[in-house]
């Protein structure tokens, strides 16, 4: 099977952890866009969605599902999205997508977190993947010296992104992340620093990891 093949298997297999009647948390990126167009197919035993992003927010419109504004809901049973690496423990890093602020914000309202993801993303250490790191423009230079300081990471802004939220993405090179939730909890309180891509206060509790032998469901409670 493809890369794209195993996340369109992920994709359909989350439709089982969407409760019916209630508002479903949406992520964002490719294998996210799967389950966005499987979800289509049960839109009428749902109450809408809340969006991670303007992309998925468009695709979840085009397919006629309502979309709703995080602010007007409380709390919501699932979250629903992709990664960039998980571990053994269900910590991720997110933000490939540089969607990572508004996924953060989505996965908070949510009481549990469902990764849907290739087996390629599953690791033993976080940190092979470039950590992406939302920050406010004018903090870009001094965050990314602090990260060479602090764990020895060689940051580069993203070229020629903006975040949803108008900021850049910095993507961090060379870490070897053992203790995520303190990594996460330190870079956090860093000024310029909007979001961190290291999702452990925030981490998945299932893992719908797409394998060559079909779907590898991962529980981490
Ligand atoms: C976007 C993300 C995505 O979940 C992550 O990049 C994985 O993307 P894909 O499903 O395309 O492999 O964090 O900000």
């Amino acid at each position: 099977m493809t890369q794209d093949e195993l996340k369109a298997l992920v994709g359909r297999a989350a439709l089982e952890h969407v409760v019916p009647g209630t508002v479903v948390g949406v992520g964002t990126g490719s294998t996210v866009n799967h389950f966005i167009d499987m979800l289509a197919a049960i839109k009428d035993r749902i109450l809408g969605a809340v969006s991670s992003s303007v992309r998925s927010t468009e695709r979840l419109q085009a397919h006629g599902i309502a979309v709703l504004d995080a602010a007007a809901v409380e709390r919501i049973p699932v979250y629903i999205d992709g990664a960039d690496e998980i571990d053994g423990r269900g910590c991720m890093i997110k933000g490939g997508g540089a969607a990572l602020t508004r996924e953060k914000i989505v996965a908070d309202l949510a009481e549990r977190f469902v990764c849907i993801a290739d087996e390629s993303k599953l690791v033993d250490v976080l940190g092979t993947y470039p950590l992406p790191v939302e920050v406010i423009p004018m903090a870009a230079a001094q965050v990314a010296r602090r990260f060479a300081a602090t764990y020895g990471g060689r940051a580069a802004v993203r070229a020629g992104v903006v975040t949803d939220n108008g900021n850049h993405v910095l993507d961090v090179q060379g870490l070897r992340i053992g203790d995520p939730l303190a990594m996460e909890t330190e870079v956090n309180q860093w000024p310029g620093v909007v979001t961190v891509g290291i999702f452990a206060r925030h981490r998945a509790r299932v893992c719908l990891l797409g394998t060559a032998q079909g779907v590898r469901t991962m529980r981490f409670d």
